[in-house]
């Protein structure tokens, strides 16, 4: 299977199944002698793990990261760096009744005309476990841009329709939804309980923003910082679509309007999300994703089977409501994984 690898100097792998025997990654490119512990990747994993709030799936997967390579009393030592997590609650029998099934939303069907075979424990690859071992690899590079003076930052901008009207960034891990409004989310988490009620489920908004990055980071053409950013993010389960600064209400903005003007202390607005023609400008990145409703739903659905009989499903099992907060490290990580890569290659072009 293609496809399992992202970056070019700072570069991840990533392997295993929803519930096979782990989930992990391989990182390449971590410098020498950066102190490394254990415990400051699982700092990362505990905010993606399931089993929070209602809103999360009830698994109960401990995530507890291992260093199989790479670290040596507590160092990296330059080479790679192999990170992996046990699956220690997979129940795989719990899809037996839908094996043969094609669930709406998931990837079943596409799977199947693609491969010819299917892992149907879980989605397989397909799941959002996998993204562990992207916040594994994820937070060794958010601790080397933590040393460049970058900072990321994601949080719930809008669920199940209620938007964030305010934003504290305290906020964010104080409420399970990782909103950034304490009212906005105390709302939300009612429209979440609402649906998880009809047996149902809810999608949103994921806002991102980072800050320290200097003007010049990027490529022009293919490698455009918001094409590489946008690729990151559009590999995640459930995202839909991304827009950066001022995003699709540009489409509405006359160019005066939505060109962001400079005076001596620098760009007055940032409509443009802190990125011209694939380059930083100095600005703050930001960006919003889509993140589409859950597609598990306890809900009856019409569906076929392999065969193409026509059938009914009622996905049981243990599912997040809403995958925002869970999303949010993940995005973190993604965007980290992908800045990282791009000092690298400014520090290698200037070598
Ligand atoms: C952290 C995380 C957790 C997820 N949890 C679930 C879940 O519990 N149930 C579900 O149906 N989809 C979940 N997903 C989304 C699916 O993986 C995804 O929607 C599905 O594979 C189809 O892919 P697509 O939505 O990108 O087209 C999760 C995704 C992530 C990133």
């Amino acid at each position: 299977m293609g496809g399992s690898s992202f970056g070019t100097l700072f570069r991840i792998s990533t392997f295993g199944e929803s519930h096979g025997g782990a989930v992990g990654a391989v990182l390449d490119g971590a410098p020498p002698g950066l102190e490394l512990s254990v415990a400051e990747v699982q700092v990362q994993l505990d905010r993606r793990k399931g089993g929070q709030s209602a809103a999360s799936t009830p698994r109960a997967e401990p995530d507890q990261v291992h260093f199989m390579s790479g670290v040596f009393e507590g160092r990296t030592t330059g080479t790679p760096i192999l990170m992996i997590l046990y699956n220690k609650d997979a129940r795989p029998q719990a899809y037996d009744a839908i094996k043969d099934l094609f669930r709406p939303g998931h990837a079943d069907h596409s799977y199947l005309a693609r491969y010819g075979i299917r892992d149907h424990r879980g989605s397989g690859r397909a799941s959002g476990r996998e993204t562990a071992a992207r916040v594994a690899a994820g937070a060794v590079a958010r601790k080397l841009l933590e040393q460049r003076g970058v900072r990321v930052l994601a949080y719930s901008k809008r669920i199940a329709g209620i938007e964030c009207a305010a934003f504290d960034a305290a906020e964010i891990e104080r409420n399970p939804l990782r909103a950034c409004d304490a009212a906005a989310a105390e709302r939300m988490m009612a429209a979440v309980e609402a649906a998880k009620a009809d047996k149902d489920s809810v999608g949103g908004v994921v806002e991102c923003r980072i800050s320290g990055v200097p003007a010049g980071l990027g490529e022009p053409v293919f490698d455009k910082l918001d094409a590489l950013l946008a690729h990151a993010m559009l590999s995640i389960g459930a995202v839909k679509g991304i827009e950066f600064g001022a995003g699709f209400a540009a489409a509405d903005l006359r160019g005066s309007e939505h060109n962001d003007w400079m005076d001596a202390s620098g760009f007055r607005t940032n409509n443009a999300g802190g990125i011209i023609g694939g380059i930083s400008n100095g600005a703050e990145i930001v960006f919003r994703l889509v993140v589409k409703p859950t597609s598990s739903i306890e809900k009856p659905q019409r569906t076929v089977d392999k065969d193409g009989n026509e059938r009914e499903i009622v996905t049981e099992g243990r599912h997040d409501v809403c995958i925002l907060p869970r999303i949010v490290p993940v995005v973190e990580a993604m965007a980290c994984l992908v800045l990282e890569d791009q000092f690298k290659a400014l520090a290698a072009l200037k070598e």
